[in-house]
């Protein structure tokens, strides 16, 4: 039998309807937009296309964004510079500068400057390791969409096998620290893991987050699992141009699991919706209101 496909266009245009009431409320009380302040160095053409999206999502949930591009020979105390003008302006309540940084900048340092309650991306180790205690923290928006897709697939996810492959500070562990807030067992799995295909077939809750293309076949997934695919890879297509495709063997795997998430259209729309999610949040809390439960 066929999966059930989680469409995550659908779940991501309902989030940011909601997102949208909200910017309306936040601008009437407090009588300014939330504010999302993006940066991005260099021409690198696909970062530029994913900060435009970003600054036009911002934009139609009724949010002010404020772009600053940057020359590719930025040295990084200029952009230090900036960041710190961004984390003193009242009127940003989020500071997401596009990765990855030109050879010459230290993006650890960079992310290590942005005020943690500014921090949407949620990549500061305040917030890394405030989500790993299971304190108030802004939390990476990959893997929060990811939550979110599964929360309102399943519903109550404790007890679950969740199996999370790939170990990133961006997917891998946000996505496992969530995972076991929700009460999962849960096992990272990676590049030197032992017979992953056997790991991944107790899965229960499977998500793909290595970047290569289709490499979670059918047959590592167990009957009626729910498999939720971060990648997003290029790969030649049959007529010369190129296609999308993710981590896990689509075709394959839709025959076998319970649910699955497609690649385009499922975990990727959900990231930018909780980039304004975070954005609204952070707002809330430097006004000293309370964001809806929700949100
Ligand atoms: N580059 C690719 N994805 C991301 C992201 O989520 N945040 C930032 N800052 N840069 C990225």
């Amino acid at each position: 039998m066929s999966a059930r496909l989680i469409d995550g266009r659908a779940a991501a245009e309902a989030l940011r309807g909601r997102l949208a009431i909200t910017a309306d409320f936040f601008r009437a009380t407090t009588g300014r937009p939330a504010g999302l302040a993006t940066v991005l160095v260099g021409e690198d053409p696909a970062s530029a296309v994913y900060v435009r999206s970003k600054i036009k999502a911002t934009e139609e949930a009724g949010m002010h964004g404020l772009h600053h591009p940057l020359p590719a020979e930025t040295s990084e105390a200029e952009l230090l510079a900036l960041v710190e003008q961004l984390n003193r302006d009242d009127a940003v309540d989020g500071i997401l500068v596009q990765l990855p940084l030109p050879a010459q900048i230290d993006a650890a340092r960079v992310i290590d400057a942005i005020s943690p309650e500014k921090d949407v991306d949620g990549f500061h180790v305040v917030n890394a390791g405030r989500l790993a205690v299971g304190a108030e923290a802004l939390v990476p928006c990959t893997p929060l969409g990811c939550l979110h897709l599964l929360k309102s697939e399943i519903g109550d996810l404790s007890g679950a096998n969740a199996v999370v492959i790939g170990r990133s500070n961006i997917v891998g562990k946000p996505m496992a620290s969530l995972l076991l807030g929700e009460s999962c067992t849960v096992t990272i799995a990676h590049s030197r893991t032992r017979d992953l295909p056997e790991v991944c077939r107790r899965a229960d809750i499977l998500v793909a987050a290595v970047g290569r293309a289709e490499m979670v076949r059918g047959d590592w997934v167990k009957p009626g699992a729910t498999v939720i695919d971060v990648g997003i890879n290029r790969v030649p297509g049959a007529t010369g141009k190129t296609r999308l495709v993710g981590d896990v063997a689509f075709a394959e795997a839709r025959e076998v699991a319970g649910a699955i998430t497609p690649v385009p259209g499922g975990v990727g729309p959900m990231t930018i919706a909780m980039l304004l999610r975070n954005t609204l949040v952070a707002a809330h809390r430097r006004a000293g209101l309370k964001a809806p439960e929700d949100l």
